[in-house]
Formats: structure tokens, C-alpha cells, sequence
């Protein structure tokens, strides 16, 4: 079921119980407003009653007759079924003297019969027989007559459920539509989302009026300019590494047909005029083998070189620490203005090939570029083993005294991208700092252990 329908059922249901504890309220205040008013009515009769016998009756209205004062009582008596609420029947032992007139006295009401049950009041009926010196007995009787009273409230209590009803209707038709029109922006994001599982990373979300969803969008639209950086970003190392690659050949083929090609066939030819002559002298023999040496020598060092170059073999038979050092070593003889200096703490002897290689050929980028760039008179490289986390990790420092960089305005080309690549792939950190006259520090963190 879609959010839009819970919510709409969610606040119909608060609604109907708003509407259900009002209709309690309101009939219940119409059922106590009907009691009062019926009870004090009928105490309103019987004081009137009491009154207009004591006015008519007394003693002091001498000029009148007997009987004038019975007719004068009679018709204030009759007078009294004019109280609202009440209706008073008057008898003499004999004869009814106000005949009722249901017309009259009973209103005719539309309320519906459990209305009118629900808020009735008990019929209480009130008999008073007068005993008056100049007439028999009269018999008063007070019945309570609230049906009109409850017509009114009726008549109320129904205008306050048919606004109600109104009200929730209304209610629930807007509330609908505004949570459609709030709701709207998340097709939006999930079109964005389909999108980013098809691939394409350049949708935008734009900018949306509730902020909850606004941040979102703030965010999608973040996640979906570093995952569209990231992959021009791969593609470009993807295409370098390919053509490193290719260029690593042609210069090794080159390598080989120059120095290796061009010193094997100079042994042939010295073997093949050897063997050409059918005497031979000694002093001819010591120098055609002093030649062949010499060349054997350099076929070894270049094959050596080339060995070297294609994957240390130290690093593997002496472990990371030895294979620094040389190389460091190697660096520190062919340069004059700049001095490496080494140093090593706490080294495992065993470390993961990829994370052997990766510090290796991190360290050669950074000490290649502190040799191309940087200007420096000393570089530093520290490597250490810390405890980060409760983790064990190798830390890697490579910190020159040169020039620096201006961050901002320096493109980074693919030897620090390929720095940061080599630490990510060991699930490592990899900050590099500087700013211009402050050299360039490079720190590396990765875990001992993947
Ligand atoms: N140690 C350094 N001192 C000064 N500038 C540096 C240093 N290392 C790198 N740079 C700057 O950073 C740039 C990018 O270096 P790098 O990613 O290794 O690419 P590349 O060496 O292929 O140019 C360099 O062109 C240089 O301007
Ligand atoms: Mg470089």
C-alpha cells in the first residue's frame, strides 16, 4: 500500500475518533441542558402555582365574592400552562378545567427516536392537591414535557456532526492531494536511483521544496558526481596502464635488439672467425676470449637490469625493508644535490606481495618526483609499523624540504594517481600535503592485514 494511502487512512482514523468524541460531548451536553432546563421549569411551576393561589385567595381582598375568587385562581392556574417544558393538567374532584390541547402542547419534532432516547430525562410527574377555603380540592398535576427541548438540541447537536462530517470530508480530499504534491519528488528520485543501476551517472535531481527531500537530492546529487568521477577517473587509469604497458614492451624489444641482439651476434662473430682459421694463435685465441667475456658480462648486466626493472628480485628473497634500502642506497650514489635518508621501525619480515610491491614502487613514484620537482636538498622516507584503531598498519612518510606544490593548482598526473590507487587497493589512506616552500609530505596508512 503507498504512503499516500496509509497516511490519508492514518488521519481518516484520527478524524472519525475526533468526530466520534464530540458527537459523545455535544449529546451529552444536550441530554444534562434538556434535564436542567425540564427541572427547573417544573420548579418554576410549582412557585407559580403557589403564588397565584396565595395572591388569589387572600384574605385581605374583601370585595370580592367567594366565588369571583375560585374563577380569578382558576384562570391564573390555566394562565401557568403557558411554561415552557411543562404542561400542567388542573382538576376539581369532578372535571378536567384546562382540557389539554395536543396541538398545542406537543410540538411535533424530527429528531430521530434514538436521539430522543439517548437524551430524555426520566418522567417524573408532580401531583399537588390544593385545599383552598372557598373551593374543593383542586388536583394539580405537573407533568414534564422536554420533547421541544429536545427538538432544539436536536437541531444543534445535528448542525455540529453535518459540520463536522463537512470538515472531515474536506480534510481528507485536501490532506490527499497536498501529500500527493509533497510526495511528488520521490518518483523523481527513484527514476534517479533506476538510472544510476543502468549506469548513467550524470542525472541531477533538482531542487526540492520539502528539505528532508532536498537533502536527499543534495545528496544524490553529490553520490552521483564522485561515482561519475571515479569512473572517468578509472578509464583514464585503465588507459594509461594499457599504454604503460605497451610502451614497457617496445622498450624492452628495443632493449633487446639493440643491446642484447647487436652483443650476441658480435660473439658469433668473433666464435665464427675462429673457427674460420686453420691455425691459430695463442695471443689471437686470449684476445677473441678476453671479447667474448666482456660481451657475456654485458648480456648479464642488461639482462640483470632488465629483471630488475620488470620486478625487484630482492623484494621477494629479502623482503621490503632490504629492497628500500637498496634501491635508496642505488638513488643516493647517482644523485649529488640531494640526500635520501632511510629509516625503518618495527618492519614484519612478513608482508602481503600486493602490499610489498605497492610501498616499493610508491616510494620509487615519490622519490622520482621529489628528484623531477621538487628542488629539495633532503627527502625523507620513514616506515613504521602503528596501531591505529586497535589495528596494525604500516605507515609510510616520504617528506622532501623542496619547493612544494600548490595543491590547487597543481594537476595531479598519474604518479600520485596511482600512488592513491596502490593504497586503495590495499584498503589504506593515502593524504599527501604541501603548499608552495614547504615541501611535499606524503603519509601513508595501510592495514598489516586485509
Ligand atoms: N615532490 C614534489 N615537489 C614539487 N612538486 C611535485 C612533487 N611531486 C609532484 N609534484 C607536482 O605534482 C605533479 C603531478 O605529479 P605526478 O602525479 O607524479 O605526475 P607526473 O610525475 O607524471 O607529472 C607534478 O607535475 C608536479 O608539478
Ligand atoms: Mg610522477
Amino acid at each position: 500500500m503507498s504512503l499516500r494511502i496509509r497516511l490519508n487512512i492514518l488521519i481518516t482514523t484520527l478524524l472519525v475518533i475526533l468526530f466520534l468524541f464530540s458527537s459523545y460531548y455535544t449529546i451529552s451536553h444536550a441530554r444534562n441542558s434538556v434535564h436542567s432546563e425540564v427541572e427547573s421549569s417544573t420548579q418554576l411551576a410549582l412557585q407559580l402555582i403557589q403564588a397565584a393561589s396565595s395572591s388569589s385567595l387572600s384574605e385581605r381582598d374583601k370585595i370580592a365574592s367567594d366565588e369571583q375568587k375560585h374563577v380569578k385562581f382558576i384562570r391564573k392556574l390555566t394562565e401557568l400552562d403557558m411554561i415552557r417544558h411543562v404542561h400542567i393538567e388542573i382538576r376539581s374532584p369532578t372535571e378536567l378545567l384546562n382540557p389539554a390541547d395536543d396541538d398545542i402542547l406537543f410540538i411535533k419534532s424530527d429528531a430521530p427516536k434514538w436521539f430522543i432516547q439517548l437524551i430524555q430525562p426520566p418522567a417524573t410527574e408532580i401531583r399537588r392537591w390544593l385545599y383552598t377555603p372557598v373551593t374543593s380540592p383542586i388536583d394539580v398535576l405537573i407533568k414534564p414535557d422536554p420533547l421541544d427541548e429536545i427538538h432544539e438540541s436536536w437541531i444543534e447537536t445535528r448542525n455540529i456532526l453535518v459540520f463536522l462530517s463537512i470538515f472531515i470530508i474536506l480534510a481528507n480530499i485536501l490532506i490527499y492531494f497536498v501529500i500527493g504534491i509533497y510526495l511528488s519528488p520521490i518518483e523523481r528520485i527513484l527514476e534517479g536511483l533506476a538510472s544510476i543501476r543502468q549506469g548513467n551517472y550524470k542525472l541531477r535531481l533538482p531542487n526540492f521544496r520539502l528539505p528532508e527531500l532536498d537533502r536527499i537530492s543534495q545528496q544524490f546529487n553529490h553520490m552521483t558526481q564522485v561515482l561519475s568521477e571515479t569512473k572517468v577517473r578509472n578509464q583514464l587509469l585503465t588507459k594509461r596502464s594499457l599504454e604503460i604497458q605497451e610502451e614497457e614492451r617496445q622498450n624492452l624489444s628495443q632493449e633487446l635488439h639493440d643491446e642484447l641482439g647487436q652483443t650476441i651476434t658480435a660473439i658469433k662473430a668473433v666464435a665464427v672467425s675462429i673457427s674460420n682459421k686453420t691455425t691459430i694463435e695463442k695471443r689471437y685465441i686470449n684476445s677473441s676470449v678476453r671479447t667474448i667475456v666482456k660481451y657475456s658480462d654485458h648480456i648479464y648486466q642488461v639482462a640483470k637490469n632488465m629483471m630488475h626493472r620488470l620486478r625487484p628480485s630482492v623484494l621477494d628473497e629479502f623482503g621490503l625493508v632490504k629492497a628500500l634500502q637498496n634501491m635508496i642506497d642505488e638513488w643516493n650514489d647517482n644523485q649529488e644535490n640531494i640526500f635520501c635518508d632511510f629509516t625503518f621501525e618495527d618492519i614484519p619480515s612478513y608482508l602481503s606481495d600486493s602490499l610489498r610491491i605497492s610501498l616499493y614502487r610508491i616510494t620509487q613514484e615519490g622519490l622520482t618526483n621529489t628528484l623531477k620537482y621538487s628542488k629539495a636538498s633532503k627527502v625523507n622516507v620513514k616506515i613504521r609499523k602503528v596501531v591505529d584503531d586497535g589495528v596494525e598498519k604500516i605507515n609510510l612518510k616520504i617528506e622532501d624540504n623542496g619547493i612544494g606544490m600548490d595543491k590547487d593548482g597543481v594537476k595531479p598526473g598519474f604518479g600520485i594517481l596511482g600512488m592513491r590507487e596502490r593504497v586503495e587497493m590495499n584498503e589504506g589512506e593515502f593524504a599527501i600535503d604541501s603548499a608552495p616552500e614547504a615541501g611535499v609530505k606524503i603519509n601513508i596508512l595501510v592495514p598489516l592485514s586485509k
